[in-house]
């Protein structure tokens, strides 16, 4: 993977989206189709490789935000956010702030019998770059970037409800 930094605080964001969610597996699931359909309607289609990797990497983030991340009665949440010319900030706030997350690069291999740490390897694999914000007082975020593949914006398409 990459560590380079995607430089999106300085450049405008052309599209912006966040919800709230349950801290359930309800919620997790809703992440990651909200986030496909979000793309969709953008102009990266369900079937496009940028959807596929955007919704694993919602389903990691947002799976670790309503296991590790979780604090009863709070929400989680989402933003996807692109900028120019063509990078997808993915962020997944949770209200767990009393953790620390290993750093990128910090991932050693895991055991074979291993049952789970595979989730931010996964992201660590698939995103250029990632990493935790805790700036927020509230919320501790982590977040992960990748490059789009080009869009379909301009091109008529018919829209109708996303595959499951
Ligand atoms: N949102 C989060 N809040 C607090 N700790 C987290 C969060 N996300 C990850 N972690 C910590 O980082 C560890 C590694 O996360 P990772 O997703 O790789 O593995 P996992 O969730 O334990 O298992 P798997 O994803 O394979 O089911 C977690 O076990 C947890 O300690
Ligand atoms: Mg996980």
């Amino acid at each position: 993977m990459n560590h380079q930094t995607v430089s999106t605080e300085l450049a405008i964001p052309t599209h912006r989206f966040t919800v709230r969610l349950s801290a359930t597996r309800r919620g997790a699931r809703l992440a990651r189709r909200l986030a496909t359909q979000q793309l969709d309607a953008w102009g990266w289609p369900y079937d496009s490789d940028s959807s596929r990797t955007a919704a694993l990497l919602v389903a990691e983030l947002a799976a670790n935000a309503i296991t590790h991340g979780r604090v009863p009665g709070r929400d989680f949440r989402l933003g996807l956010t692109v900028v120019p010319p063509g990078v997808l900030r993915v962020e997944v706030s949770d209200a767990r702030r009393d953790c620390v997350l290993p750093a990128p690069g910090e991932l050693g291999s895991l055991p074979l019998d291993s049952e789970g740490g595979r989730g931010l390897i996964l992201v660590d694999a698939l995103a250029a770059d990632w990493g935790t914000d805790p700036s927020d007082p509230v919320l501790k975020t982590v977040w992960c970037s990748i490059a789009l593949g080009p869009s379909v914006t301009g091109t008529p398409r018919v829209t109708g409800p996303s595959p499951t």
